[in-house]
């Protein structure tokens, strides 16, 4: 059901890989809100063509750009206010991939060159994005920036490995950025901390099965879904948030204030 929560505004989706994508969800739902979109991932995963399904869905271009890379970056957001025909009003950064966590190197042992190009990725992309939107001054006043994080930032998941210091970077830009874009365009920058949710970035973790059932059984909701989050996300955007930046919002169904559970304590109880 659309509430035209976003009806004439225009966004930048990052990070749809699949149908399973957070971000995949996010840009079905801002079309179905009233928004005009384009989609962009990098282009060795443009090449899996499974995005194609999504842009003719959301009638949305696709444009390349690998969030490491400024050029990329810069002639995203220069197509991105050509095609949908003005600045943008919202942004998804739904990216993340750490190279020790795919290949199963134990935090202890980390690759410091892995470790430096998952940080690029997962977080410092984020400051990069801002810096090519800001410096083009390609965002509208009172716009929306939302990334993506998890609770591995404030407390030690040890089998998320380096992703938890990526995240823990990640939520400290969207703060520092956020101060600056809040002064300079009343722009506003958020992270969103979901539950484990099945992707191909979230099964990649090790033991992911344990961590999603651990958390549902921890949160009074249970864990929150891809297509929760996006409905999260399209708020973020709203007019509805307009005094919300800088924030680290959970949305996890409560697991972040429970200290234990009846169903985990029961789980675990012996006697
Ligand atoms: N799945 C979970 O359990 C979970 C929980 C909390 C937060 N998150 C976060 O949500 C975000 C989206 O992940 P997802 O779970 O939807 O998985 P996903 O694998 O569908 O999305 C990750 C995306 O990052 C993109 N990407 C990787 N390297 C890139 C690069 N160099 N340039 C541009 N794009 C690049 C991938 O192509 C992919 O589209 C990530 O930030 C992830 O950490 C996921």
């Amino acid at each position: 059901m659309s509430h035209n929560l976003l009806a004439g505004k225009r966004g930048i989706i990052f990070g749809a890989l699949n149908e399973s994508s957070i971000a995949w969800k996010v840009a079905q739902r801002a079309v179905q809100e009233g928004a005009k979109i384009t989609l962009t991932n990098a282009p060795i995963a443009l090449r899996m063509g499974e995005m194609n399904a999504l842009a003719e869905e959301c009638k949305a271009e696709i444009i390349p750009a690998d969030v490491t890379n400024m050029e990329d970056l810069a002639n995203l957001f220069t197509k991105s206010v050509e095609i949908l025909g003005g600045k943008i009003d919202f942004v998804l950064h739904s990216v993340g991939m750490s190279i020790n966590v795919r290949k199963g190197i134990h935090y202890t042992e980390a690759n410091h060159e892995f470790m430096h190009k998952g940080f690029d990725i997962s977080a410092m992309s984020l400051h990069r994005v801002l810096q090519t939107a800001y410096k083009q001054d390609a965002i509208n006043e009172w716009g929306s920036v939302v990334a993506l994080s998890y609770i591995a930032a404030q407390r030690v998941f040890p089998d998320y490995n380096d992703m938890g210091d990526a995240k823990a970077l990640l939520e400290s830009i969207t703060r520092s950025f956020g101060y600056h874009y809040g002064k300079h365009r009343h722009v506003r920058v958020n992270s969103i901390s979901q539950s484990p949710t099945y992707t191909t970035a979230g099964s990649g973790v090790k033991g992911f099965d344990g961590f999603y059932n651990y958390a549902d059984k921890m949160s009074p909701l249970g864990n929150a879904t891809a297509d929760q989050c996006a409905d999260y996300c399209i708020t973020m955007f709203s007019d509805f948030t307009k005094m919300v930046t800088m924030q680290n919002l959970f949305h996890d169904g409560g697991f972040s204030f429970t200290g234990v559970s009846p169903d985990v304590i029961e789980s675990l109880t012996t006697k």
